[in-house]
């Protein structure tokens, strides 16, 4: 396996929206993905569950050679990314709902937050709420079917737009005119949620802040990779092989990637 990469992970392949970005800004360092999709998802699970999981995970990445961590998952931001963080010397990125960024762009003063349980249920949560969007209100929504509709590679379709507008009808009809993506495996349906909502609504995701934070980390902790024309992909899953090679292509189009099954 690939030594000195950026390993990223997440509860399934939701954190390919994330893969993607980090892959357009940083092309010369190797990526080695880890898929969970077989504990997919961690939106219901306790926090002690996703600490257990994803730091077997970790201890895996930097076993072939992982030089930083990027937890591709609110949940698991959210629940473990202060014990992984504890635990593992290296440098850990982990990604949260954009509210500080939707609370400034709001004009209504409402914005909708879509994210898993797990994210909406934690401290940190509330904390970033608190500090950021104190004077603004703040709908969260749960949208579990969202990650079982990526998970199938279902991201059109009558199945997709139902479910897509059942939750932004009800966000916009409480006034949201500014919608956080809180969970990486929303912006796969991106296109869809943004037909429901409409023009006059803000989408936001963090997928492209995440990458650039963590070049940023790259560059001041020295890491960064020189000139690397040969720096590969592997994206590994504890999921079905053959459903995640037929999705790559829908859902990382052009991605040049080794896939294989976890072990
Ligand atoms: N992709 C994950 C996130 O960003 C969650 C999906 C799940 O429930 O596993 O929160």
């Amino acid at each position: 396996m690939q030594q000195h990469s950026i390993g990223i992970l997440d509860s399934g392949l939701g954190g390919l929206s994330v893969l993607r970005e980090i892959r357009a800004l940083l092309p010369n360092e190797n990526l080695h993905y880890i898929a969970d999709s077989a504990w997919c998802p961690y939106g219901p699970r306790s926090f002690e569950e996703i600490i257990q999981r994803t730091s077997f995970l970790s201890d895996h990445l930097i076993h072939h050679g992982a030089k930083a961590i990027v937890i591709a998952c609110n949940s698991a931001t959210i629940a473990a990314i202060g014990s992984l963080r504890a635990t593992y010397p290296l440098p850990f990125v982990g990604m949260e709902p954009a509210v500080k960024p939707a609370a400034a762009h709001t004009k209504t003063g409402t914005i909708g937050v879509l994210a898993t349980e797990a994210s909406l249920a934690g401290e940190k949560f509330h904390r970033l709420v608190s500090s950021h969007a104190s004077g603004v209100r703040v709908i969260t929504r749960p949208c579990p079917e969202f990650v079982e509709l990526v998970e199938a590679g279902i991201l059109d379709g009558p199945k997709a737009q139902a479910a897509v507008k059942f939750h932004i009808d009800s966000l916009l009809a409480e006034g949201a005119d500014v919608l956080v993506l809180g969970c990486s495996h929303y912006p796969f349906l991106r296109p869809l949620i943004e037909r429901a909502a409409g023009e006059n609504i803000e989408v936001i995701d963090t997928g492209s802040p995440v990458s650039k934070r963590l070049k940023g980390i790259l560059e001041t902790e020295n890491l960064i990779s020189a000139e690397n024309a040969d720096s590969k992909v592997i994206i590994q899953t504890t999921g079905d092989l053959a459903h995640l090679k037929n999705l790559l292509p829908t859902l990382c189009p052009g991605l040049d990637a080794e896939v294989s099954a976890f072990e």
